[in-house]
Formats: C-alpha cells, sequence, structure tokens
C-alpha cells in the first residue's frame, strides 16, 4: 500500500514536488525495493530489458490509475496527515469523528490542482453542483464539499437554504451567515451533538451562536439588537443553562437551528402566537401573557423603574421585619432580666 501510494505521489506529480515529468519518477521508483533498478528512461540501448521494463512501468501505471478511481482516505492522508498548517487533516480525529469511515472524496468530489491529479470522487450531481454554486462567497476553497452535506442530510439543507442564514449566503451572496460548518466547527471533526465536544451540543450552542451575534459590527449591519446575548446571559434561563441545567432553553430550542427565521417573519416560532407554543414545549400551559415575560429586548423605561421600585420596596420591608424582630427579641430579653432582678428584691 506504502509503495502504491508513493508511486501515486510520485506519478501524479504531486504533493510538494513539481510536475517534473517522467524521468523524476523513474529514478524514484529505481529506489523502490524490487523495482527494477536498471530502468533507464532514455531508452537508447536497444536492450530488450529495457522495453519490458518500461512495459512493467505502463502496466503499473495503469493499474495505479485504476486504483485511482476511488482513493480512500489513506491516500489523502499520506499527504495531507503530515502536512503543516490549515491543510493539516488530523487523522485520528478524523476516524473518532461521525464521518469517519468516509473517504474524503465523498465530499471532496472535485479537486482542483495538480497535486491531486486523478483523485477524485464520484462526479457530483446537478443538486451539489448548483448549491456549490450559490456558496462561492462563503465558502472559497471548495464549495463543492460544503454543497456535499447535501446528499446525506437532504432535509437540513433544506431547512437552512429558507432560513435568514442561508438566505443571507446563499440568495444576498453575503459572507456574514454562517453555511454548515460555521456552527458545526471543523467538517472534519464533527461529533453527535450529545457529545460535549460538539460546537452544537446544549450547553456549547450559546456561543457558537455568539461567536457572531456578539459581534457588533454584525448587529449594526443587520439592524438586530446588540443586546441579545447580553440579555440572554442574564435572564433566568441563560444563568439556569450556565450553572448546568440541561431543560434550560438554549438559543435553539427558542429559534430552531436550520430554519432560524427573523423576527419579522410571521412564521419565526418566536413572534406573535407561535410564542405561546414555542414556550410550552417546557412550560404547560403558557399564556400570551406569561409569553410576554421573555424578550432580548432592554426593559422599557417604566417597566425598569418599576423593577428597580420593587426591589427598593423588597428590600425595605425585608430590612423593617429584621429590625421588628431584632426589637422584639431585644425587649423580651430585657423582660426577662427585669423579671428576674424583681424576684430577688
Ligand atoms: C501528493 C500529496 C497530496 C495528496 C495525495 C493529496 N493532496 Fe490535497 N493538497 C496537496 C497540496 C500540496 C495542497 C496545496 C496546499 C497549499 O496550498 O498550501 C493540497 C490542497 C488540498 C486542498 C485545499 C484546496 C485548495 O485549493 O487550497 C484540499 C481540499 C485537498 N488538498 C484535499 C485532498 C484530498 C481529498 C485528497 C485525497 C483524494 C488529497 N488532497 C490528496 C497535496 C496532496
Ligand atoms: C463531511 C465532508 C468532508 C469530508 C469527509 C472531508 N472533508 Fe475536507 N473539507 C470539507 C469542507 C466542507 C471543507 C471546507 C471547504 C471550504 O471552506 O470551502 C474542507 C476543507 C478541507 C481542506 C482545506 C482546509 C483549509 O482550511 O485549507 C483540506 C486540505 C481537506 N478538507 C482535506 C480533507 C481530507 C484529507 C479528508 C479525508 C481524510 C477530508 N478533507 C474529508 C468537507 C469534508
Ligand atoms: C446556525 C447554525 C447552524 C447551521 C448553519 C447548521 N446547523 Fe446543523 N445544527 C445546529 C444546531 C444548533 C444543532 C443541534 C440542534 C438540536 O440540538 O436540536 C444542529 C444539528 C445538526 C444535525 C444533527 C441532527 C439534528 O437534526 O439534530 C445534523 C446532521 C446537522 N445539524 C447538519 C447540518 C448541515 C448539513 C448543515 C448545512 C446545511 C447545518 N447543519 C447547518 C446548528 C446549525
Ligand atoms: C456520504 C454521506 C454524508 C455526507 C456527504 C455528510 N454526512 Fe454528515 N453524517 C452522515 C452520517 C451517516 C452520519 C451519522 C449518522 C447520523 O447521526 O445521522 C452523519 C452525522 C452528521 C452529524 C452529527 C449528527 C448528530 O448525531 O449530532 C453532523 C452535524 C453532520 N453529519 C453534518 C454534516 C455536514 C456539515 C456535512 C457536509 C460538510 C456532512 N455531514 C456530510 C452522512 C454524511
Ligand atoms: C426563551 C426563548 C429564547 C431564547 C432562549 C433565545 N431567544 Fe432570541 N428571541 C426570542 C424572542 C421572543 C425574540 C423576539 C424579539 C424579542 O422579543 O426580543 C428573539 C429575537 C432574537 C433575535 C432578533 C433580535 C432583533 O433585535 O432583531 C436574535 C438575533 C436572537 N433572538 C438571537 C438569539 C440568540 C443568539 C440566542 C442564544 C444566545 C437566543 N436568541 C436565545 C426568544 C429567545
Ligand atoms: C457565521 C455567523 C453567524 C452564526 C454562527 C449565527 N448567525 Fe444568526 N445571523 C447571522 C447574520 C449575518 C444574520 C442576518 C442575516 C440577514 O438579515 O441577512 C443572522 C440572523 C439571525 C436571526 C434573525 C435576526 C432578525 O433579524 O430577526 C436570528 C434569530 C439568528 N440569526 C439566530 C442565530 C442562532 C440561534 C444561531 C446559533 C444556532 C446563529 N444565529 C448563528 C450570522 C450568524
Ligand atoms: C427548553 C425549555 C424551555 C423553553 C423553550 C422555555 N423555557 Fe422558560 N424556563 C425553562 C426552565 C428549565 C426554567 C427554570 C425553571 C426552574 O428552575 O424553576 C425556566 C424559567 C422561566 C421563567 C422564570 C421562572 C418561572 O417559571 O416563572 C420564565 C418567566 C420563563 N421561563 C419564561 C419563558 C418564556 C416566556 C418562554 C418562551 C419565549 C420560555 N420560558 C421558554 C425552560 C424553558
Amino acid at each position: 500500500m506504502a509503495a502504491t501510494t508513493s508511486m501515486v505521489a510520485c506519478l501524479l506529480p504531486g504533493g510538494r514536488l513539481p510536475r517534473i515529468g517522467f524521468s523524476i519518477c523513474h529514478a524514484q521508483y529505481a529506489t523502490f525495493e524490487g523495482f527494477p533498478k536498471n530502468l533507464n528512461i532514455n531508452v537508447k540501448g536497444e536492450s530488450m530489458r529495457n522495453w519490458m521494463n518500461i512495459a512493467v512501468l505502463l502496466f503499473t501505471l495503469f493499474a495505479v490509475q485504476a486504483a485511482n478511481a476511488a482513493p480512500d482516505a489513506a491516500t489523502c492522508l499520506n499527504c495531507h496527515g503530515s502536512m503543516e498548517g490549515s491543510v493539516n487533516v488530523n487523522q485520528e480525529k478524523f476516524a473518532k469523528s461521525v464521518h469517519g469511515s468516509f473517504d474524503c472524496v465523498m465530499c471532496h468530489m472535485a479537486l482542483k490542482g495538480a497535486q491531486h491529479q486523478g483523485l477524485s470522487g464520484g462526479a457530483p450531481d446537478k443538486a451539489v453542483l448548483s448549491l456549490a454554486n450559490g456558496l462561492t462567497t462563503k465558502s472559497k476553497i471548495d464549495p463543492m464539499a460544503q454543497a456535499a452535506c447535501v446528499n446525506c442530510h437532504p432535509d437540513i439543507y433544506q431547512a437552512y437554504k429558507t432560513s435568514v442564514h442561508g438566505q443571507n449566503v446563499m440568495v444576498k451572496k453575503s459572507s456574514d451567515g454562517p453555511v454548515c460548518t460555521s456552527c458545526h466547527g471543523s467538517p472534519h471533526y464533527i461529533q453527535p451533538k450529545t457529545s460535549r465536544e460538539s460546537a452544537v451540543n446544549h450547553f456549547n450552542i450559546v456561543q457558537t451562536c455568539g461567536s457572531c451575534h456578539e459581534e457588533k459590527m454584525m448587529a449594526e449591519k443587520y439592524g438586530f439588537s446588540p443586546q441579545v446575548m447580553e440579555r440572554y446571559k442574564e435572564s433566568f434561563h441563560g444563568r439556569k443553562l450556565k450553572v448546568g441545567h440541561s431543560g434550560a432553553p438554549s438559543c435553539a430550542d427558542c429559534h430552531g437551528a436550520h430554519d432560524i427565521r427573523s423576527d419579522k417573519d410571521p412564521a419565526s416560532p418566536v413572534v406573535g402566537a407561535n410564542k405561546v407554543a414555542t414556550c410550552g414545549k417546557c412550560h404547560s400551559g403558557a399564556t400570551p401573557k406569561f409569553v410576554a415575560a421573555i424578550t432580548h429586548k432592554a426593559p422599557h423605561p417604566i417597566a425598569h423603574y418599576t423593577e428597580i421600585a420593587l426591589i427598593i420596596l423588597t428590600v425595605s420591608v425585608f430590612v423593617f421585619i429584621c429590625v421588628h424582630v431584632l426589637l422584639s427579641i431585644y425587649a423580651e430579653i430585657r423582660d426577662r432580666l427585669f423579671k428576674k432582678g424583681g424576684s430577688h428584691e
């Protein structure tokens, strides 16, 4: 296997080798164990043996080409497993991911560059191609791979396409909105959502959405309240989630995940009458009055001062009761002392 892969690397003058042509490959082959050592590409001599060697080489070439029809992950990792920087793919982490048993070309269906000559998967179908076209502003390296998710997660892609996020990327052609991997993290190391390592684990969602929604620039550009995150975090729900209450709602419990809509869209689960059902998932018997309790908006000044007034009232009642209790304890003690003293007389 190793030998075959090395031949691939050589014959597809790839990896970090520039395209140097046949002779260098031949020279490399010659160093391979078991490969004819006296093979000479400058077939000047009439030696029969050289011709036979060439036949062997051509045969190997053919076999290697056939093997290239569906390169497996090991073929790619041979280079990418040891490359530096963003093009590195950690073999161990990849193997442990939900897609760890896949060949890389199931997503990377069409690779560019001389180093990848002959290394491609099946031809992408229309759905993938048209999606890939829609994603080019956001997914610059391999939009085809980003679009490949639709092959196996078609319902999710359908929801995403109509969401405020999908529209932002695919219709507005903006690079601000999220694609699948913006929320799910590196495409190579995706974990099931039940894992604490997943970017969309219940307890990690706030941070994942926050990576954009906490950005002032985004809030200004799209006109949503810059206090969304802050208000959520200081809410009863946010605080409960932070201390590990698995029943407390994260962003996705109220907004959904793939079909998120603007609060100007009547289909949004957080507008108007829809709120009753959304809150009702956890608060059975939620009424329109109850559901008005939760919002990301800064409280109205009147509500704000009412809240402060309520706090002052509560505190003063508490202080009053404490003083009252202390005074009566004092009175009790004084009474008893007085009585005791009285009996001695
Ligand atoms: C012979 C070594 C080699 C093999 C084998 C190889 N690659 Fe690459 N790959 C490279 C090099 C070199 C680059 C360019 C890196 C750079 O630009 O810094 C690259 C870049 C890429 C990129 C980024 C594309 C871009 O334009 O920046 C992707 C995606 C990729 N490879 C996927 C694969 C997949 C999938 C396979 C297996 C089917 C594979 N590679 C096999 C050497 C290889
Ligand atoms: C589940 C689909 C999927 C699988 C499987 C997959 N990739 Fe990727 N890969 C992607 C996506 C999506 C991107 C990002 C493309 C973009 O941003 O335009 C990517 C990006 C890359 C890049 C470029 C990274 C960068 O930042 O420059 C390399 C290199 C790469 N993949 C190699 C591999 C190798 C090697 C394998 C197999 C071990 C593999 N991929 C398996 C989906 C996948
Ligand atoms: C805005 C962020 C976001 C984007 C964009 C996104 N996802 Fe998700 N995804 C989530 C969240 C959050 C969950 C967890 C939902 C839950 O716990 O109910 C999730 C769950 C999933 C699941 C697990 C099954 C399920 O339905 O719960 C799959 C599979 C998935 N996403 C695939 C995708 C694909 C494919 C795309 C691209 C079309 C994508 N996601 C885009 C946030 C996102
Ligand atoms: C060749 C088919 C295939 C492709 C392509 C593919 N997936 Fe998956 N994906 C699966 C399978 C199979 C599972 C594991 C079974 C499951 O949980 O649904 C999975 C699981 C997942 C999960 C975890 C679901 C969970 O349990 O929480 C996410 C998230 C996900 N995929 C996202 C993506 C994204 C994003 C892409 C594109 C970059 C993609 N997938 C491409 C087949 C695929
Ligand atoms: C308990 C339910 C609930 C949770 C949890 C929740 N939201 Fe909201 N969200 C709402 C409601 C209701 C609205 C409608 C507008 C309003 O009342 O603020 C809204 C509106 C929004 C808006 C639009 C605001 C605007 O000014 O246009 C954004 C963006 C948003 N939420 C993001 C998030 C993010 C990010 C999280 C997680 C950190 C989150 N939400 C958690 C209920 C929730
Ligand atoms: C990559 C950045 C990014 C991520 C990650 C992201 N969003 Fe957004 N979100 C945006 C942008 C940009 C918009 C504005 C889209 C538009 O109006 O064109 C938006 C819009 C929204 C809106 C509608 C706001 C309105 O106008 O009413 C809601 C709600 C929302 N996002 C919730 C979420 C939630 C919940 C998550 C996490 C599951 C999330 N977003 C993850 C970038 C992001
Ligand atoms: C995913 C489940 C879930 C959703 C959805 C949800 N909540 Fe909650 N909510 C909780 C939990 C859990 C608590 C904490 C209860 C406790 O510990 O007593 C809570 C507490 C509250 C409280 C404070 C305590 C109380 O019961 O009076 C209010 C008010 C509240 N939620 C309103 C809302 C509103 C309004 C919505 C819809 C916009 C909503 N919730 C959506 C789970 C949820």
